[in-house]
């Protein structure tokens, strides 16, 4: 222990000169314990004295005492002198929280979306449910539940995209290839009357073209009740070409063949690009098909257990692309997904 002046001018030598080093208030903290804690090295000194002859206990007492109060007042001096450099540090650094910050770029909705959005406002407003279902589906709703057996040729028509899973020998699962699996799902878990639409992506194992993209937006209808007939179907996809086209848009229906319906059409309105004339967008025929559909085939009908003497159904698959196509004068469909923005951004 030090009981002399000389170790008193050691300790406030080293004291003074670590208190210039330090430069937080946790640094300042260690300091304060180390000299002047209850075991500090100059309280010790001072606990000392007690064993000093008394002429030494005066003498290194009192120069020990006048130590601990110049140590006290540094200590003190230190802290308000970090105190201020922390207020200077703040004051720096502050945030005018006032000020407006910079403009955020705004996102926009992809043009596919917001066609897929107003293509659905207008069914809903004609009183269609939406519904949604997976797009990882089984051969069975895809294809089998729609009268499509294996080996139809009818499966031709959608090139498929299977899932690499295998049971019994053979490939169930695949990437839904069109919505119109969600029929059958909506009718084995719903009674008539039913007013569905069902937007969703489908895959097809297709080459692309300027109208044909690998995936696509379908929007899938559904209508089952007593007493709908082919003139409700022609309603209201006319009604609902109308609305998306403009009243001014011809609308054809043509017949075309689709095993889940019967009978089946196609829906088709005069080429935007040459207004009926015949140009390459409408491989020169003047109209472009927009939707397949038909009335519901009685036998799904009773397949899901719906008595088909009593209820009959219409529905209808569009591509939501192909519609935004037609409604903004795009003329190659793989625009949609390249995400070039010179071209998003237009929208
Ligand atoms: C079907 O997918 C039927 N499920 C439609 C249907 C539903 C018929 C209900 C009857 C009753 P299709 O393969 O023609 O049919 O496709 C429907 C629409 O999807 C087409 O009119 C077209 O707009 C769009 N489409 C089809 N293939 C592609 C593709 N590769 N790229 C972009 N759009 C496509």
């Amino acid at each position: 222990m030090p009981s002399d002046n000389e170790s008193l001018t050691q300790i406030e030598t080293q004291a003074r000169g670590q208190l210039d080093a330090v430069s937080d208030e946790d640094a300042l903290e260690r300091w304060r314990v180390a000299f002047l804690g209850r075991r500090g090295r100059l309280t010790l000194v001072l606990r000392g004295l007690t064993d000093l002859p008394v002429d030494e206990r005066k003498r290194v007492g009192a120069h020990a005492n006048h130590l601990k109060r110049e140590l006290e007042t540094a200590l003190q001096e230190k802290k308000a002198r970090l105190a201020q450099s922390i207020t200077e540090a703040l004051v720096e650094e502050r945030i005018d929280v006032t000020l407006p910050g910079p403009p955020l770029p705004r996102g926009r909705l992809h043009p596919t979306t917001q066609t897929l959005r107003d293509v659905l406002d207008c069914f809903v407003s004609m009183g269609f449910q939406v519904v949604e279902g997976p797009e990882i589906e089984w051969d069975h709703y895809n294809f089998e539940a729609l009268r499509i057996p294996k080996d139809h040729p009818a499966r031709d028509m959608w090139d498929t995209l299977w899932i690499d899973y295998e049971k019994d020998g053979e490939r169930p699962m695949l990437l839904r290839t069109h919505t119109s699996p969600m029929q059958i799902r909506v009718m084995e878990q719903t009674q008539p009357p039913i007013r569905v639409v069902v937007p969703g992506k489908c895959y097809r194992y297709e080459a692309t073209d300027p109208t044909h993209e690998w995936m696509l937006t379908q929007v899938e209808g559904l209508a089952v009740d007593e007493g709908i007939s082919l003139g409700d179907l022609k309603g209201t996809l006319a009604d609902f070409a109308h609305r998306i086209f403009g009243p001014d848009r011809k609308v054809a229906f043509r017949c075309d063949y689709f095993p889940f319906v019967e009978p089946g059409m196609e829906l088709r309105i005069d080429c935007f690009l040459c207004g009926g004339q015949g140009c390459r967008i409408c491989s020169r025929s003047g109209w472009i098909e927009i939707l397949g559909a038909g009335m519901v085939h009685p036998e799904i009908l009773e397949a899901v257990g719906y008595d088909s003497e009593r209820y009959t159904g219409f529905a209808f698959g569009m591509g939501i692309e192909r519609i935004a196509m037609l409604r903004h004068g795009i003329e190659d469909i793989r625009l949609f997904y390249s995400n070039d923005l010179r071209f998003l951004r237009q929208f």
